[in-house]
Parts: C-alpha cells; structure tokens; sequence
C-alpha cells in the first residue's frame, strides 16, 4: 500500500515537470520567424481547394472550375490518386512563385460527421521515427508515408528539381490533407532542407504530443496553420491541457481567421498567434462548433465539388498514356514539364553536378 502510494506521488510530481516542460515549446534556436504572407495564403487556400476535383483530366490540365484565379498558369506534372486509400494530391511548378507546389484533397467520406467524430478517438499510437518521444496517430502518418502518395509526391518533386533547379517547395492542403501536408513538409525539408520547405494548412486536425510539436517545428520552421472562426476540425482530437504528456498538441504557427463587429461594419481579422501552437487566444479561445466554418477558407469553398459518392474518379481515356496504374486501380498521372523554357537550367549547369 505504502509503496503504490510512493509511486503515485512520484508520478505526479513527475507529470509536473514533464508538464511544465512541454507547455514551455520555445524553439531552442531563436531565430527570426518566418513572415506570414497573406497573398501567399490566398494563393495557397485555392491549391487547397483545386486538389478536392474529382476529374482528373480537368485537374491534370488544369482546367477544372477552381483552377482559376491565383492559380492561373499552374502547370501539373503528378497527379496521384489513391483509389484504395481515397488520397488525391499533386505535385506542379508555379511560375509566379518560382515554386513548387504540393497539394493534398482532405477526406472524401459521404458523411463528413462522421469522419469528425472518428477523430476525438485518434489514437497517439505511433512513435515517429527519429523524433524522442515523439507520438502521432499511425493513420494520419501513414496515409502520407505507407500508401503511394509519398513515391509519387518524391518523384515528382526530384524531376521538377532537375529541370529547374532550386526552386522553393510550397506544401499545402486542407482539413485531412493539412494533416499529409504536414507529414509531407516534414519529410521534403528533411532531405531538400528547411530552408526551402514551407507549408500552410487550413483547418487541420492535431496530429502529434508536444515532443512531436516541437519536432516538428524546429524542421519546417516555416509552416503557418490557418484556422477559421469555430471551424471544430483544429479542436480535434482534444487537446486535454492538464495531461500534457497525453495530449495532441499542435504545432505553430497559428493564424486565425475570424470577423470583428456587427451588422454592416464587419471585417475579417487575421490573428498571427504565439509560438506555443496552443495560442489560447486563437481559435482555442472559441468552442469549436461549426462545419460550416470548416468548409470555407478566406471565402473559398474547400470540400468535394460534388455531392456524388465517396471516392469518385474521373478519367477520359486520353489520359492514359501519362499514367501507371497499380493492381488496385491506383494510378499517377506524370508528365514532363512543357512551359516556361526560359526558365530551364541551362544544359552546362546541369553537368557540373
Ligand atoms: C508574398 O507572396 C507573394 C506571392 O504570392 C509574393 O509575390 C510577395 O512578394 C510576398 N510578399 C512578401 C512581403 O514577401
Ligand atoms: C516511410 O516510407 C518509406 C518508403 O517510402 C519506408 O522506407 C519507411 O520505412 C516508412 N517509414 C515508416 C516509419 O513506416
């Protein structure tokens, strides 16, 4: 009796160090913090929002309706479609960013209720490689690393690489794609650097504890996660503050969006939050009650451009020639780059190498 009574005190002095340890998440290195970029936030959230087409000739030519505006130009050369998985993502250049750029479709379920509801019992149930004590849910994870999205995203990246060089790398995606944005940002930086690795996601859920959190953002430093008023998506899986070592906890940098006044006199408000990634005065400070708010980001609408049945493919024949198509009916669209020649790295550069 005496000695579990022993154990439980030291356990709980023990979760208090760990505790105020892990609120603490202050970047080891202070060194000045990437700028948020409200232009590139536009320009991104329409990435974001493109990637949910479920044609995939309109998406590999980019002609699809949400293939417009700030993305104008944009030019596909991988599109991976994980009909197995329902993963959608692609991988193209960006003449007006001079980037590469990453885009994943969040979850395409029939009932988005229900896949939210699936997400307050997410797991921490994986230990992330190379991270101490770094924990994750292994879905969220593997659905980037362990299906064909990954070999398709690298693959992609490394012939735009060739071809034109040092371009930086844009990741982004929204909701459930957020989540593989990140997986995807952490990866590239890894082996391109964090230098030129960045990612921003809209209404992600969390993915790791705080060991992962501060991981996480030592390696892409240059990540900002917008949020949306009472969108209920970053409120999940909770973040349970009194269990620190227990708790998703999300990476920074926040920025939330959210409007200010009445009636007429209503304007939107960017809020850049702190470095905790726990910002209590961001979207934490309102109760995540809103699918609606989930489903628009900077007014553009996120989410399937159909009603149809989960999963849905669209493919004309002629696309066939730019594909392979695995046994179970996954397939990725590649193409050579075909525009902006004047960019291509000319022929002796390339042979220094
Ligand atoms: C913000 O991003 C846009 C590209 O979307 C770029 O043209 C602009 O120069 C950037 N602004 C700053 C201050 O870096
Ligand atoms: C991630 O995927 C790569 C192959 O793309 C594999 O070698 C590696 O083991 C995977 N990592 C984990 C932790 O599953």
């Amino acid at each position: 009796m005496e000695q579990r009574w022993r154990l439980l005190m030291m356990m709980i002095v023990m979760s208090f160090f760990l505790g105020s340890s892990a609120r603490g998440l202050k970047l080891k290195t202070k060194v000045e913090s990437p700028r948020y970029n409200h232009t590139l936030a536009r320009t991104m959230v329409e990435y974001a929002s493109a990637v949910y087409t479920a044609d995939s000739t309109e998406l590999f030519t980019w002609t699809c309706s949400r293939c417009d505006g700030l993305t104008k130009g944009f030019e596909v050369i991988e599109l991976i479609v994980d009909v197995q998985n329902c993963l959608q993502a692609f991988v193209g250049v960006a003449d007006d960013l001079n980037a590469i750029v990453i885009a994943f479709r969040g979850t395409q379920e029939t009932s988005i209720q229900n896949w939210i509801e699936d997400l307050f019992w997410k797991q921490l149930d994986f230990d992330y490689p190379d991270c101490s004590g770094g924990k994750v849910h292994h879905g969220f994870f593997n659905a980037y690393n362990n299906t064909i999205v990954r070999s398709g995203i690298l693959d992609g990246v490394s012939r735009a690489k060739a071809i034109y060089g040092d371009l930086d790398i844009m990741v982004t995606g929204h909701s459930m794609g957020g989540a593989m944005a990140a997986f995807c940002g952490l990866d590239l930086a890894l082996i391109y650097g964090s230098k030129n690795v960045q990612v921003t996601t809209f209404g992600m859920p969390r993915i790791g504890n705080a060991a992962f959190a501060s991981y996480y953002s030592e390696v892409v430093p240059n990540t900002f996660r917008v949020t949306h008023e009472h969108d209920l998506v970053p409120h999940l899986p909770p973040y349970y503050q009194y269990f620190p070592q227990k708790t998703y906890h999300h990476f920074p940098r926040e920025v939330w969006l959210y409007n200010i006044g009445l009636g007429f006199l209503i304007y939107p408000v960017e809020k850049i939050c702190d470095d905790s990634g726990e910002d209590p005065d961001c979207s934490r400070s309102v109760s995540g009650n809103s699918i609606s708010d989930h489903l628009t980001y900077f007014g553009v609408e996120m989410g399937c451009d159909t009603t149809s049945s989960k999963c849905k493919i669209v493919m004309s024949p002629s696309l066939a020639s730019y594909g392979k198509e695995d046994d179970y009916g996954n397939f990725i669209l590649s193409r050579v780059p075909s525009k902006s020649v004047s960019k291509i790295i000319p022929e002796p550069r390339m042979r220094d190498h």
